[in-house]
C-alpha cells in the first residue's frame, strides 16, 4: 500500500488501530466495506477444525482480532466456551447483531495494551491475520501478550501470511510477517507442534499455519 492510501485511510505508524474503528462504523452486517471479511471460517482453519472437531468440549477458547466473528462461531460449534474480542467496538456490534442466539462472549479489548485478567485462561487460542496487520515495531509486543493468554497445557492456533522480505512500515498494510515468528513465541514458552505452509504464487509469499502447546 503506498502513502497515499494509508493517508487516506488514516493508518499512522503511532496510532496503529484507530482507522479499524473508521472501517468497521462504516460497514455493515453483510460484510460490505470490510475487505478481510470471508463471512465463513478462514478456509486454512476450517480445513484443521474439521479434522479435529469436538475438541472443545469442557475447554475454553479465545479469538484474537475476531473481526466479522465466524471463526468463533465455527469454535463454539465444535464445543468451547468462546471468548473473541476485538479493537473495533462497532466490529463487536456487528458480531453481536449477525449472532443474536450465541453464547460467544464478543468484548471490545486491546491487544496491544495486554489484558491482564486472561493471562493463562485459555486452552486455546486463535490467531488469524492479527498480528500481521498492525505495524512492524509492535510484533513483540503482540506475541507477547498473545502468548500469555495460553493456559498450561494449552494450545495456540495461527494463521499468518509470510514473507521473505524485511517487514518495514511503507510496505504495509498488510506487514506479513517474517518465518522468525515460530521462535518468538518460543522464547515465549510456547512449543511448535504442527506446521504446514502453502506458497502463494501470485504474491510470492507463504501461507502458514502453526500450532504452539504450552
Ligand atoms: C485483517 S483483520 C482479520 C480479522 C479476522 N481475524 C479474520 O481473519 O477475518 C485484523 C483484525 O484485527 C483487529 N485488530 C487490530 N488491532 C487490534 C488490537 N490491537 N486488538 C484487537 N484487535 C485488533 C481489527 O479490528 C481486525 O478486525
Amino acid at each position: 500500500m503506498d502513502e497515499q492510501m494509508r493517508k487516506k485511510l488514516g493508518i499512522e505508524e503511532t496510532k496503529p488501530v484507530d482507522w479499524f474503528e473508521t472501517l468497521y462504523s462504516e460497514s455493515n452486517e453483510q460484510g460490505e466495506g470490510v475487505p478481510w471479511a470471508n463471512m465463513a471460517p478462514h478456509p486454512v482453519f476450517q480445513t484443521w477444525i474439521n479434522l479435529n472437531s469436538n475438541i472443545g468440549i469442557g475447554k475454553t477458547a479465545l479469538v484474537i482480532g475476531c473481526g466479522m466473528g465466524d471463526d468463533a462461531i465455527e469454535l463454539e460449534k465444535n464445543g468451547f466456551e468462546v471468548t473473541a474480542f476485538d479493537v473495533s467496538h462497532s466490529a463487536i456490534e456487528l458480531c453481536k447483531k449477525r449472532f443474536l442466539h450465541s453464547k460467544v462472549s464478543f468484548i471490545q479489548a486491546d491487544l496491544l495494551k495486554g489484558i491482564h485478567e486472561w493471562n493463562q485462561k485459555f486452552d486455546f487460542v486463535l490467531e488469524i491475520f492479527t498480528i500481521q496487520a498492525l505495524p512492524p515495531k509492535y510484533e513483540d509486543t503482540l506475541i507477547k501478550n498473545i502468548a500469555d493468554f495460553v493456559a498450561p497445557d494449552g494450545q495456540l492456533l495461527m494463521v499468518t501470511e509470510v514473507q521473505k522480505e524485511k517487514r518495514t512500515f511503507k510496505k504495509g498494510p498488510p506487514w506479513l510477517l517474517n518465518k522468525s515468528y515460530k521462535k518468538a513465541f518460543e522464547s515465549h514458552g510456547l512449543k511448535l507442534i504442527e506446521h504446514s505452509s502453502s506458497y502463494e504464487p501470485q504474491m510470492g509469499d507463504e501461507l502458514h499455519l502453526s500450532l504452539f502447546r504450552s
